[in-house]
């Protein structure tokens, strides 16, 4: 009795835990202009979602700078030109650019950095894009954001 109650306890616990939405996603950058992923599928039922950034080459981030920007499919190219002119201390975007959802600052190798942010502002069947706003890095670095 004792033995199969702890059985469906178990068992429950385990099931809970696929349940549960990841709201979270870690992502990696390289030397190679590159993250090691093309799209990030984000819970309709996680309240905020956190992206956590890391850098595994060896180039410092005035070379190989990388950062992690939402935005519409749509805004991504606009977001990163105007971003060229606000340099590396402002992490290539223009001041308060109402186009970025979220974004992490920029990083260099060895470095990481994490963004969280509310899920409400995303629509279901709307296309987004992430991508590192590095001048010329965007071509090579995106991916799409999809609200499931
Ligand atoms: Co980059």
């Amino acid at each position: 009795m004792f033995a199969k109650l702890v059985a469906v306890s178990l068992l429950t616990l385990a099931s809970s835990q696929l349940m549960a939405a990841e709201c979270s996603v870690d992502v990696d950058s390289t030397d190679q202009m590159s993250f090691n992923t093309k799209e990030i599928t984000i819970d309709k039922s996680c309240k905020t979602f956190t992206v956590n950034l890391a850098h595994s080459g060896s180039l410092p981030k005035n070379v190989m700078g990388h950062n992690w920007v939402l935005s519409k499919a749509a805004d991504a190219p606009g977001i990163a030109t105007d971003g060229l002119a606000a340099g590396i201390d402002k992490n290539y975007l223009k001041d308060g650019d109402t186009r970025v959802i979220a974004h992490t600052k920029i990083i260099g190798a060895g470095e990481k950095d994490s963004v969280s942010f509310d899920v409400s502002k995303l629509t279901a069947g709307e296309t987004y894009q992430f991508f590192c706003s590095f001048p010329g890095h965007i071509s090579m670095m995106k991916g799409a954001v999809t609200l499931k």
